[in-house]
C-alpha cells in the first residue's frame, strides 16, 4: 500500500490503525483499546496496556537471537576513538546500570536528570531510567548552569547523572562545575549524582553526593524491566516557549513505542540491522527519538557520533562515516549542510568517499532552504527528505514516507501529513483558508499516540498554550500554507521563538536576561536572518537615564550574561543601543517590523505604530551592525 491508501486507511479507522501498529510492540498486558478521551480535549493513547521501554529496546533482540549486532557505534572524532556495543553488551550495561540506580532507591515514576554529551552512555542511562519505569528528563550540554537549575526545581529529580565533561572542537565543556552551580542554585537537591568520569578530565566528587559510574555499579544485582501503564511519562523534555520559564513536553511510553516503532519502516525504511545516523544531539527530541529510541525499538544499530560537520577534521567527516559505518539512513539540520557547502562548495569530499549505503538524506529542525536541498541532491544523488516536526510530536508530522513509496519531492515543502495528523491552516478566526493562503498551521485533535499529552506539572499551562486558540485544534505555533495537491509549506513561527541552527530558542527568555541587567531599561530581542544558522539572534537595547559607561561596554555584558544565564547555545553575539523601541499606540513592541527592516524586507508602516519616527532611528542602528541593507 502506497501513502495514499495508508492515509486514508487511517482516515477511516484512527484507533484500529494504531491498534494495528501496537501489535509490533511487546506488551507485558495488551491495550484493550487504542485512543482514551475520557478527559477530552485531553487525550491519551494505550492507557490500560502494560509495556516496557528498555525491553523493547534492548532485550527482546537479545531473545530473538541478535545480541551479536551492534545495537551503538560511537564515533567520535574530538577525542580520536570509536567503538561498538553489541545488544548483548547493551543489555548486560543497562541492566548494571538499572540495578545500581535500583538500589539506590530509584523506582518507578522517580526523575532523573540526564546531563551528558555524546557518549554511549547517555543513552544508557535513558534507557536504564526506561527498565525502572524513572522518568528521565535529559538538559542540553550547551545550556549554562541557571537553564539547568530551571529543570531541577521544575522536575524535581531524585538523582542526576552527568559527565565530567564533554568535548566541543574550540574547547572542554566543564559539565561538573556547570552541575555544581546548578544545584547549588537549585532550590531542590538531589539525592545523589552520579558522574561519568572522561579520560580528557577527571571531576572532582563531591563526598556523600557523587558518585563515580563505575564504582557505584560495582557488585550490583542487575534489574530487570519494570511494566508501566502505556500513559506513564517515558521522560519530559524542555524546550522553549513564549516565555522564560521552559516547558517540560512530556512523552507517554505506549504511544511513544507504537509510533516511533511505525516511523522506522513508514518514513525511514529501516529495520534489523540497518545502520541508522541522526546527526543530533541527545539533548535534543531528534535525539531521543532517532538517535536513542527508534532505531533500538527497531533493531537497528544507531550511530552516535561526538563531533561537527565542519572542523573535525573537515567538511569530509559526514561522508566518512557513512561509508564506514554503512549509514542506510541519514538525518541532519539543513544548517550542518550549510556550513559543509560553505567549506567545501563544489562538494569535493563526498567524492572522496563511497557514499552509495546511504539510500536517502532527511532533514529537519528548520525550515529547508531550496539552495541546500538543490545542492545536497547534486552531490550526494539520494533523494533530500525534508520533513517538518516539533518536540510536542517526537516524530514527523509532515514527511515524505521512503517506506510507503515516495511521493514526489517538491523543494521547499516538508511533503505531506503522516497519518495521525490531520492538518489544517486557519485564519485569524480559525476558519480554514483556501490552498496557497498563508495561515496558522493547526492539527484537528486527538494528535497521535506518542505525542504530548500535556506539560509537567502545567496542565493549564498547557491548554493555554496549544489548545485554547482554536477551539478542537492542536495549534503548532508554525505558520505556512498548503499547495493543490496537499503539500505542506512551513514559513515562519507565529510566536517569539526562533530557530538557531536548528536550536530552538525563545526570544522571550533573552529579554529576561537582557532585562535583568541593572543599565538596562527595555529591550527586545529578535531572530535575523543568517546564512548559515537560519536566525541569529539581535538585541535592541534601551538603558537607564545616567549610564555613565560606554553603549559598546553595556552589549559586551549583555553578550557575557546571557552566556552565563543561558549559554553558549543561545549563540547571542550582537546587540546595539537605541534610544527607544517601536510600538504601537498599546504599547506592543513591533519585533515583527524590526526583523522585516533587518532583512532588508519590504514592510508596511504598522497603522497603530505609536511614534513612525522611531522605524529611522532602528533602521540607523540596524545599519550599523550591516543589517538592513534594502
Ligand atoms: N555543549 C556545550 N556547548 C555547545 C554544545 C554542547 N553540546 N553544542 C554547541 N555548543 C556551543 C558551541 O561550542 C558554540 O560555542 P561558542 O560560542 O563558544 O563557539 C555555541 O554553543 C553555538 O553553537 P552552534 O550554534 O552549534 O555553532 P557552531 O559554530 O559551534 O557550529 C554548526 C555550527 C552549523 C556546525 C552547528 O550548529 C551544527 O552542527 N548544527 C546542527 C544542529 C543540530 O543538529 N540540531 C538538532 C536539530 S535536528
Ligand atoms: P523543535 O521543537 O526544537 O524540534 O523545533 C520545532 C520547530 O522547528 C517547528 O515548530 C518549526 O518551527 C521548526 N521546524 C522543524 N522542522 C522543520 C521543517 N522541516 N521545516 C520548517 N520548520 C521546521
Amino acid at each position: 500500500m502506497g501513502y495514499s491508501d495508508i492515509y486514508a486507511k487511517w482516515q477511516a479507522d484512527p484507533e484500529g490503525f494504531w491498534m494495528d501498529a501496537a501489535g509490533a510492540i511487546d506488551w507485558v498486558q495488551r491495550p484493550t483499546r487504542a485512543l482514551n478521551d475520557s478527559r477530552a480535549p485531553l487525550y491519551e493513547w494505550f492507557t490500560d496496556g502494560m509495556v516496557n521501554t528498555c525491553w523493547n529496546a534492548v532485550d527482546r533482540h537479545v531473545l530473538a537471537g541478535r545480541g551479536a549486532q551492534p545495537a551503538i557505534i560511537h564515533d567520535s572524532p574530538v577525542t580520536g576513538t570509536k567503538h561498538v556495543i553489541t545488544y548483548a553488551e547493551l543489555l548486560d550495561r543497562v541492566s548494571r546500570l538499572a540495578g545500581a540506580l535500583k538500589a539506590k532507591g530509584i523506582t518507578k515514576g522517580d526523575r532523573v536528570i540526564i546531563y551528558m554529551p555524546m557518549v554511549p552512555e547517555a543513552l544508557e542511562a535513558m534507557l536504564a531510567c526506561a527498565r525502572l519505569g524513572a522518568i528521565h528528563s535529559v538538559v542540553f550540554g550547551g545550556f549554562a548552569a541557571a537553564e539547568l537549575s530551571v529543570r531541577i526545581d521544575d522536575c524535581k529529580p531524585k538523582a542526576i547523572i552527568a559527565a565530567s565533561c564533554g568535548i566541543e572542537p574550540s574547547r572542554v565543556v566543564h559539565y561538573k562545575p556547570l552541575l555544581d552551580g546548578a544545584i547549588e542554585m537549585a532550590t531542590h537537591k538531589p539525592d545523589f549524582c552520579v558522574i561519568l568520569q572522561r579520560e580528557q578530565e577527571v571531576a572532582n566528587l563531591i563526598d556523600g553526593r557523587d558518585l563515580a559510574w563505575h564504582s557505584f555499579q560495582y557488585g550490583v544485582e542487575p534489574a530487570d524491566c519494570v511494566p508501566v501503564e502505556g500513559n506513564h511519562p517515558a521522560y519530559i523534555l524542555y524546550t522553549s516557549g513564549t516565555t522564560g520559564a521552559p516547558k517540560g513536553v512530556v512523552r507517554p511510553t505506549g504511544g511513544h513505542l507504537v509510533a516511533l516503532n511505525w516511523t522506522m519502516r513508514a518514513i525511514y525504511n529501516c529495520g534489523v540491522g540497518d545502520v541508522f545516523w541522526a546527526a543530533s544531539d541527545v539533548g535534543w527530541v531528534v535525539g531521543h527519538s532517532y538517535i536513542c529510541y527508534a532505531p533500538l525499538i527497531a533493531g537497528s544499530t544507531t550511530l552516535v557520533f561526538e563531533g561537527k560537520p565542519v572542523g573535525t577534521p573537515d567538511a569530509g567527516t559526514f561522508w566518512r562515516v557513512i561509508e564506514e559505518h554503512k549509514v542506510k539512513s541519514f538525518f541532519t539540520a539543513p544548517t550542518a549542510l550549510r556550513a559543509i557547502k560553505r567549506d567545501d562548495p563544489e562538494g569535493l569530499l563526498i567524492k572522496d568517499y563511497d557514499t552509495s549505503s546511504m539510500q536517502a538524506l532527511f532533514l529537519a529542525g528548520e525550515r529547508a532552504d531550496p539552495d541546500t536541498v538543490d545542492w545536497a541532491g547534486r552531490h550526494l544523488n539520494v533523494p533530500v527528505i525534508d520533513h517538518w516536526w516539533q518536540t510536542e510530536t517526537g516524530f514527523a508530522i509532515a514527511a515524505n514516507p521512503l517506506g510507503l513509496g515516495l511521493m514526489p519531492i517538491k523543494v521547499g515543502s516538508p511533503s505531506v501529513p503522516m497519518p495521525g495528523f490531520d492538518v489544517r491552516v486557519l485564519d485569524e478566526g480559525g476558519h480554514e483558508v483556501s490552498p496557497g493562503t498563508l495561515g496558522a498551521i493547526a492539527i484537528k485533535l486527538p494528535l497521535p499516540p506518542g505525542t504530548l499529552p500535556t506539560l509537567w506539572n502545567a496542565e493549564d499551562r498547557f491548554k493555554k498554550s496549544y489548545l485554547s486558540h482554536f477551539p478542537g485544534y492542536y495549534e503548532t505555533g508554525d505558520a505556512g500554507y498548503v499547495d493543490a495537491d496537499g503539500y505542506l509549506y512551513i514559513m515562519a513561527r507565529t510566536d517569539d521563538v526562533i530557530n538557531v541552527a536548528g536550536h530552538r530558542l525563545s526570544t522571550g527568555a533573552m529579554e529576561e536576561v537582557l532585562a535583568g541587567h541593572k543599565d538596562v531599561a527595555e529591550c527586545a530581542v529578535i531572530g535575523v536572518a543568517d546564512a548559515l544558522k537560519g536566525q541569529s539572534p539581535l538585541g535592541l537595547l534601551c538603558l537607564n537615564k545616567g549610564v555613565d559607561r560606554t553603549p559598546a561596554d553595556v552589549v559586551a555584558e549583555c553578550v557575557r550574561l546571557m552566556r552565563e544565564k543561558i549559554g553558549p547555545v543561545a549563540d547571542f553575539k550582537r546587540a546595539v543601543v537605541v534610544d527607544r523601541l517601536p510600538k504601537t499606540r498599546s504599547g506592543k513592541i513591533l519585533r515583527a517590523t524590526m526583523v522585516n527592516i533587518a532583512d532588508g524586507k519590504p514592510w508596511k508602516m504598522p497603522a497603530t505604530i505609536d511614534d513612525p519616527a522611531i522605524l529611522d532611528e532602528i533602521t540607523i542602528a540596524l545599519q550599523s551592525l550591516g543589517l538592513a541593507k534594502s
